[in-house]
């Protein structure tokens, strides 16, 4: 990433704190700021608006009780390409503030080969070697940010089908479909994951913080780097 943009994505760290508190208590680390946490659900928020209008627009007659909320169908198809647009703008900025811990390293290709364990859970604690987001959260991020541009350009050469080919209009429908499809898989297991499957973790997004005891189970060595203590013998 250009260091304008780690510059910009540190400052506005620095400035939102003062739009929102944290307290980390003793016993509880720090895991999303108030900033992190205000880009996630602007994106949360403005990803539902357009899936809620996108399913009204795709169709009509299944999904007509959707368009009032909206104010009737055609204000709904006007709105729908405003709230993917400001989906778009919020995810970048969300991009640039995760880009780095999202990176793919060895440890995630380890975890992708017990991927099968993680789901069945058969293990109680994560392995040693899994950081701040392990392989199944990386993959989700990097499917937004493949679906996002997907949907930004294939959206584009719908909303302007008047500048494009007929057949570029037909072909966009398609992929924008698709791209939604694997958003909307993606959202169900994510808000699994980040709820029921996994107890203490939708805090981090509340308050911005988790326990040790969460870190530790989750995040070895996330939990390692930043408190330089090794696991529990006892969670071994
Ligand atoms: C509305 C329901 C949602 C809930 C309850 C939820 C919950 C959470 C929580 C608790 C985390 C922190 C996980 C951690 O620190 O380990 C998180 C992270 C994240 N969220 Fe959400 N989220 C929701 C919607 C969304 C939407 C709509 C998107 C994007 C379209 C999104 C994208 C992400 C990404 C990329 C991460 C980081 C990777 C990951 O944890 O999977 N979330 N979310």
């Amino acid at each position: 990433m250009s260091t304008t943009a780690k510059k910009f994505d540190e400052r506005a760290r620095g400035e939102f704190a003062q739009f929102g508190t944290t307290r980390v208590h003793p016993g509880e680390l720090l895991r999303h700021p108030v900033y992190t946490r205000f880009l996630h659900w602007s994106v949360a928020i403005f990803f539902i608006l357009s899936l809620l209008s996108g399913f009204a627009i795709y169709s009509p007659w299944l999904f007509h009780w959707i368009t009032p909320l909206f104010g009737g169908g055609p204000r709904t198809r006007a709105f729908h390409p405003w709230f993917g647009l400001l989906f778009e703008v919020f995810f970048l900025f969300q991009f640039i503030n995760w880009v780095a811990p999202m990176a793919w390293v060895e440890a995630d290709r380890l975890w992708m080969r017990r991927m099968r364990r993680y789901v069945t859970n058969e293990d109680r604690v994560e392995a040693d070697d899994v950081g701040f987001f392990n392989a199944g959260q990386k993959l989700y991020f990097w499917a937004i940010v493949l679906s996002g541009v997907l949907f930004l350009i294939t959206g584009l050469l719908m909303w302007f089908d008047n500048l494009v080919g007929r057949w570029v209009v037909a072909v966009s429908y398609v992929i924008h479909d698709l791209a939604a499809l694997l958003m909307l898989a993606g959202f169900i297991i994510h808000v699994y994951e980040g709820t029921a499957h996994q107890p203490g973790t939708f805090r981090s997004m509340m308050d911005g913080t988790v326990t040790e005891r969460w870190a530790r189970t989750h995040h070895p060595a996330w939990y390692r780097a930043v408190t330089g203590r090794e696991k529990r013998q006892e969670e071994r």
